[in-house]
């Protein structure tokens, strides 16, 4: 893992540093030789640019450069990109270690330099990921060598007061990554249990309960879809109580499937291994508990996961099956392969009917659709009240984990009404698919409940490396919800 430290002066002796500069070029220090570098190589200081020199004096040799764009613009989220920037910049090198100069350029007004120096370390922090544990032949070469970053131009101890709960939400981040990484032979859903179970580590309370308990409970759209499977399916509750005694919690529900085929709609062979990674909801919601415990967030919360893998098999559900969920609502499967929506159905009642939550996000890797509709830029939004939307929104352009609210409504409500059950779980075509699964689960919200459904298949994970994520698993959704629960549960942020 990689060693942060903050110092109150630059080392005698470092390998490398790095310098934050605006669009107007200057630097934090008088240097005739970085000045006219800066110019000869075109940097132009924008947002994500960084140059890697040699320094004629030798000491250090070695200077990164990294754009932070225009200087009155500049917040917490830049600074976190250039952190996550230079930390790439730095480990195409062989520096094994790295100083970061915080010191912010003139007309920065937005953001001081305790900021700076923690939100630089958070996004070093992000961008260090790795899941390299399946790989026993490495070269040389490949092997990271950048180990330690130390960033220096703030007051040490005001900095790391900053940056203690970032580092706490980096590790939740970067634990919930591991968990969309990790291939579904090791990942499934009792293993995913266990991994759950750890947060009781960090104050949160874990249950979990497995097909005979929910049985019981009459869960049978959630069971339906983990029938095919030798995995038993799992539901985890994880409760979290740091705010006022008695308070009604806000819950965090995710689609942990840990393996999506299909089932007997099976998927095509091409890119179906995408699909380990259909349990990014679900890693979302443990990732974010996990992040709430760490930092003693003032808020009661609780996290629930449907928790199953979708295979075909001789005992597997068929399409045209009909099921009783929990809410006693009856379903017709049509199509096998709309399981997130049949997982999730089940565990909103149950949340809903054990702690009558103030509000509920859900996350889910749920439609293809969406990412037709928003890429991989943006997630989508359905919910049921403005307020928790423009809450949700606000956190996402704070986090940079951006969304998008998408329309909901009566006519699309009537599309999933059925002949022979209370609903279908597919509509008739593909018009509007991320809306009509939407709207299947609003009819499993109670009393008009505020509610808001992320479908965060498009972003969950990524193909292309972003200043603050390599390629692969994101993590996405632990930043958003903690700020969001930070801006309007905790009194204060
Ligand atoms: N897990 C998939 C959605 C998905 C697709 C996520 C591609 C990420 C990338 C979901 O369970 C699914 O299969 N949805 C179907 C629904 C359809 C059968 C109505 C889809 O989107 O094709
Ligand atoms: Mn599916
Ligand atoms: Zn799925």
């Amino acid at each position: 893992m990689l060693s942060i430290t903050f110092a109150p002066k630059t080392a005698a002796t470092v390998t490398a540093r790095a310098y934050l500069v605006a669009d107007d070029l200057s630097l934090p220090v008088t240097d005739k030789y970085l000045s006219a570098a800066l110019k000869v190589a075109n940097f132009k200081g924008k947002k994500g640019e960084t140059l890697t020199l040699v320094h004629p004096s030798g000491n250090p040799a070695l200077v990164i450069i990294a754009g932070i764009g225009k200087a009155d613009a500049v917040a917490a989220a830049g600074l976190e990109e250039a952190g996550g920037s230079i930390f790439a910049a730095g480990l195409v090198t062989k520096a094994a270690q790295l100083e970061i100069i915080a010191t912010l350029p003139k007309g920065c007004k937005k953001v001081d330099v305790t900021t700076s120096a923690a939100h630089l370390a958070f996004g070093a922090q992000l961008r260090s990921y790795r899941f390299d544990k399946y790989r026993t032949k490495m070269r040389e070469d490949e092997k990271p060598k950048l180990k330690a970053i130390s960033i220096v131009g703030a007051d040490v101890t005001k900095a790391k007061k900053a940056h203690t709960p970032l580092s706490a939400i980096a590790d939740s981040i970067n634990f919930a990554r591991d968990l969309v990484s990790e291939p579904a032979n090791i990942l499934y859903p009792a293993t995913l249990a266990a991994e759950a179970r750890k947060l009781s580590k960090v104050g949160v309370k874990v249950e979990v309960l497995g097909e005979a308990e929910m049985k019981k409970l009459g869960m049978g759209s959630l069971l339906g879809v983990g029938q095919g499977s030798v995995r038993e399916s799992q539901l985890v509750i994880m409760q979290y109580y740091g705010g006022k005694k008695g308070g009604k919690p806000i819950a965090l529900i995710g689609k942990g499937v840990t393996f999506d085929t299909g089932g007997i709609s099976i998927k095509p062979a091409q890119g179906m291994e995408e699909m380990k990674w259909d349990m990014g909801g679900s890693a979302a919601v443990i990732g974010t508990m996990r992040a709430l415990a760490a930092r003693g967030a003032k808020v009661n919360a609780v996290g629930i996961v449907g928790l199953v893998e979708n295979m075909p098999d001789g005992n597997a559900q068929r399409p045209g099956d009909v099921v009783t969920s929990m809410s006693g609502q009856t379903i017709e499967v049509l199509n096998t392969d709309a399981e997130g929506r049949l997982v999730l159905a089940d565990a909103l009642w149950y949340t809903q009917e054990r702690f009558k939550p103030s509000a509920i996000v859900d996350l889910a890797t749920l439609t293809g659709a969406i990412i037709i509709s928003l890429g991989s830029h943006k997630a989508g939004l359905f919910s049921n009240n403005d307020k928790i939307s423009a809450q949700l929104s606000a956190a996402g352009d704070a986090t940079g984990e951006k969304i998008w609210r998408m329309p909901m409504g009566e006519e699309y409500d009537v599309m999933i009404n059925c002949d022979i059950a209370d609903m279908k779980n597919i509509s008739d075509g593909r018009e509007a698919g991320s809306t009509t699964a939407a709207q299947f689960l609003q009819r499993f919200i109670q009393n008009d409940t505020p509610w808001a459904h992320l479908d965060i298949a498009g972003v969950a994970w990524s193909k292309k490396a972003t200043a603050i994520c390599p390629r692969g698993a994101v993590g996405w959704g632990v930043r958003l919800l903690n700020n969001w629960i930070a801006a309007n549960y905790e009194g204060k942020k």
